[in-house]
């Protein structure tokens, strides 16, 4: 791998500014100075910035808080995608979004390069519940959360059992869902006769939304909740 990748996927520099420093002479590979982006290193190579030792990652993390307006997705013909927010740094990581939240929805998204994490998260057989508020357009009461209890029937899919929690707002609501089908929550609250005005994820499995990222803000995961997500307990 070239050596201005391979610091860039180190730290959180971008990949310009990293060839900087390398040509700052600032960078040593086995001990020598290295001028020369291109030079190939590998994962077995010691690398030293600035007299530090740095250590490859192969993958990368990331907590957004989604705003509206953008697909989850890396490309699309006609809206922004998600990927958009993501800081030149992580470019070259290529990122993607683990699950979809609609443009309309906000909140909780991960991003990241792991395919075999967004498999764990997403698989509707490890029961990952995903925890969203929901504000609808008429009260919701005891029968729909019976309803949600019970599962839905779709065309395409059961909805396994769901948790419905009513606040002092009847039309402000928690929902749990264990899966994360097209539309999932706004159809569940179709079934019971309301209409999802505004929605956004709050969390996912143990993992929960950082109230201080602002709308379009993006973060690396620290490692505690990267384990939240890994080893999430879902004996729901
Ligand atoms: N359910 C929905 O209806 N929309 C989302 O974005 C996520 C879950």
């Amino acid at each position: 791998m070239r050596l201005d990748k391979y610091i860039a996927a180190c730290g959180s520099e971008s990949r310009k500014d990293v060839k900087k420093l390398i040509k700052q002479g600032l960078v040593t590979v086995d001990g020598s100075v290295c001028k020369k982006a291109e030079a190939q290193v590998n994962e077995e190579s010691v690398v030293c910035v600035s007299g530090k030792e740095i250590h490859y990652r192969k993958f990368v993390y990331l907590m957004m808080n989604k705003p509206s307006g953008y697909v989850s997705a890396v490309y699309d013909k006609k809206y922004p995608v998600v990927t958009d927010l993501v800081g030149e740094e992580y470019a070259h990581f290529e990122v993607f979004p683990v699950g979809r939240l609609d443009i309309d929805t906000e909140g909780l998204l991960i991003l990241t390069n792991d395919g075999q994490l967004a498999h764990e998260v997403t698989s509707p057989k490890k029961n990952v519940y995903k925890r969203y508020f929901a504000r609808v357009d008429r009260p919701m009461d005891e029968n729909d959360v019976k309803a949600f209890k019970q599962g839905m029937e779709f065309k395409e899919f059961t909805a396994k059992p769901a948790l419905l929690e009513i606040t002092e707002n009847p039309c402000e609501v928690y929902i749990e869902i264990a899966e994360g089908k097209f539309h999932q929550v706004k159809r569940m609250c179709e079934r019971t006769g309301k209409n999802v005005i505004y929605l956004k994820r709050v969390s996912i499995g143990g993992l929960k939304l950082d109230d201080s990222l602002d709308l379009g803000e993006v973060r690396e995961l620290s490692a505690e909740e990267l384990g939240l997500l890994q080893k999430y307990d879902n004996s729901h």
